[in-house]
């Protein structure tokens, strides 16, 4: 789909990259040529994926055990990243979310993913950008939002709140950064399985069969997809796409909105009977 050397000589700082999309987002931007930093709360985590990721392309992964959510962290890992290999892309990726009905919620349960999501988004974009204004370098950000950042979720509360507030933070930033060169976009996935997501939003098999046939494209993502347009995002070559949130999701959250998507279920008969009886001679 690209050019190898799309990224090459970048740097990017993907958040959550040790494991699930953040992993896979990284991987295709050292295959674009770029260098990477990931930074996740486990240490062990991100040296087994910078194992792999030196294997595959040697030499151009570093790694930051942070946690997003704790500012000293964030400052102490942008500190250290920019004293050394001041990264020029940044991708909010790092995530938590579970499952629960609203009223069951405790204030330390919606803070746990308010924090990871919106303050731990905004730790990381904030400290980045203070830095590339202060070097007077431009800079492009994507966040990994949703599509229920739009719409709204039931279920997942804290996460469709926190998720909004990061897509508003790219608008926001996207007018406020633009004059500096600081471009920042976002990406709206529909389901991509991960194995930390899904054990946590996915309880059975037979819901996960009940959601595919409720996407047009009656499939989940590829990680693959979803990087590359992540990456398409990032790169220079769209210099001129900012404040934006582009949707990738098979046509999910369209489909729930279409009034007229239950006709799908009706049958050969049905339809016969609806069609106009043709006239004789
Ligand atoms: C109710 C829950 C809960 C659950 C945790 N809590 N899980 N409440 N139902 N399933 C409550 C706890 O009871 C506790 O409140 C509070 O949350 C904090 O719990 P901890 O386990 O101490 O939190 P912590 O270790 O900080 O873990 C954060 C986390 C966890 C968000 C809860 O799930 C996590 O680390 N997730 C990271 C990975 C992840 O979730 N990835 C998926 C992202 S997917 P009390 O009051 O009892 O002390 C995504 C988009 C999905 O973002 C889109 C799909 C299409």
């Amino acid at each position: 789909m690209f050019q190898r050397d799309l990224l090459a000589g970048k740097r990017v700082l993907v958040t959550g990259g040790g494991t699930g999309i953040g992993k896979s987002i990284a991987h295709r931007c050292l295959e674009l040529g770029a260098h990477v930093a990931i930074c996740g709360r486990r240490r062990e985590v991100l040296d087994a994926t910078k194992a792999e990721f030196d294997a595959d392309v040697p030499g151009r992964t570093a790694v930051h055990a942070c946690d997003i959510r704790e500012p000293d962290q964030v400052e102490a890992m942008l500190d250290a990243l920019f004293a050394e290999q001041p990264p020029d892309m940044l991708v909010n990726n790092a995530a938590g979310n579970f499952l629960a009905r609203s009223e069951d919620l405790s204030p330390r349960g919606f803070d746990a993913v308010t924090r990871i999501v919106l303050n731990g988004t905004a730790n990381v974009t904030l400290g980045t950008g203070r830095r590339w204004i202060a070097h007077g370098r431009g800079g492009s950000v994507v966040a990994i939002v949703t599509t229920y950042a739009r719409t709204g979720s039931p279920y997942v509360l804290p996460s469709a709140c926190a998720k909004a507030g990061v897509e508003t933070m790219m608008k926001s930033l996207a007018v406020e950064w633009g004059p500096k060169g600081i471009r920042c976009n976002a990406v709206a996935p529909g389901p991509f399985p991960t194995e930390g997501a899904w054990e946590r939003l996915v309880p059975n098999a037979g819901l996960e069969s009940a959601w595919k046939k409720r996407i047009p494209m009656r499939r989940f993502g590829e990680h693959r997809e979803l990087a590359d347009l992540v990456c398409f995002l990032l790169a220079p070559q769209t210099g001129y796409v900012n404040g934006d949130t582009v949707t990738i999701d098979g046509g999910e959250w369209l489909r729930g909105a279409a009034q007229f998507a239950f006709a799908e279920d009706l049958t050969e008969e049905q339809w016969a009977a609806m069609a106009p009886k043709k006239s004789r001679g």
